[in-house]
């Protein structure tokens, strides 16, 4: 069954010189429960408003989003702030992310706080140890503050604070972009094993088309707010139809025979 299904989608923004900017322009698609399905896209292209608008981050000017079979643009704000715990993000920047006056311990607790569900100042706690243990870091983080914290150390708390309500589904907005390459395939490595066991819907927005070729079964190539080709990530990204994709991946190829065999994780950015 599928646990999004999104119509139709529009929103533009006007810039401070008055100029209309259609970010995203009648996107319509569907993610079965489970599943990982990769955006992938040039820099501009609206995958980031996509992922926003999904979860309301950014208001939408029409079109249809259901999560869950929720209608999550007909919530009232009290509606959406207590269902917002099965709908979380994870952003690409996890320092900026994360508010650097609180403890590790605040930060991740927060949205049990806003969801308003999850009982007493030691049970929040105990939970935050845990979710801080499934993502690799022991409960001596608690007290600690971001600055203290490496880049992959942040993001592991900005996942932990996505996953501490029990999501059904994440947005992931390029969130391993920031990161250096080992510590990049360590926490993918993370994020797959938690899917698996938590049973979590991922959308995975990256530039990056061989993490997304390792990562998601089905892919969507967006273009100037569009949607342009989607399937899943062996047809998409193998043989592409669209004149867009193959420039795309012609633009994403190694420029040398060598480049191809130095493993799974690439470190070409897309084409921007
Ligand atoms: N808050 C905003 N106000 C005005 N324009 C915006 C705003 N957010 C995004 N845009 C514009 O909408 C378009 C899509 O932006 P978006 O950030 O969704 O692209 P993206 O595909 O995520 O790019 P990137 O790969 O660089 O992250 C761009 O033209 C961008 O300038
Ligand atoms: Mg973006």
């Amino acid at each position: 069954m599928a646990i999004i299904e999104v119509n139709d989608l529009r929103k533009t923004f006007q810039t401070p010189q008055g100029r209309k900017v259609l970010a995203v322009d009648g996107v319509s698609f569907s993610v079965e429960a489970g599943e990982c399905l990769g955006i992938i896209g040039e820099s501009g292209s609206g995958k980031s408003t996509l992922g926003r608008l999904l979860l309301r981050l950014h208001e939408a000017d029409s079109g249809s989003i259901l999560l869950d079979g929720q209608d999550i643009r007909a919530l009232v704000p009290r509606a959406l702030r207590k269902q917002r715990r099965h709908w979380q993000i994870v952003f690409q920047e996890p320092f900026a992310s994360l508010n650097p006056r609180l403890s590790i311990q605040q930060i991740v607790e927060e949205p049990l706080i806003v969801a308003g569900t999850y009982g007493s100042r030691t049970e929040r706690r105990e939970r935050v140890a845990r979710t801080l243990e499934e993502v690799g870091l022991s409960a001596e983080f608690l007290d600690r503050r971001p600055a203290n914290l490496s880049g992959g150390q942040q993001q592991r708390v900005g996942i932990a604070r996505s996953l501490v309500t029990d999501p059904s589904i994440v947005v992931l907005d390029e969130p391993t972009a920031s990161l250096d390459l080992t510590i990049r395939a360590s926490i993918l490595r993370m994020l797959g094993d938690l899917q698996r066991a938590r049973g979590l819907t991922y959308l995975f927005i990256s530039h990056d088309i061989e993490t997304v070729r390792n990562f998601c079964s089905r892919v969507a190539v967006m273009h100037h707010g569009r949607f342009v080709e989607v399937g899943t990530a062996r047809d998409v990204l193998e043989d592409p139809q669209q004149p867009y994709t193959q420039r795309l991946m012609a633009a994403a190829m190694p420029p040398l025979p060598f480049a191809a065999s130095v493993g799974t994780m690439s470190t070409q950015a897309g084409n921007s």
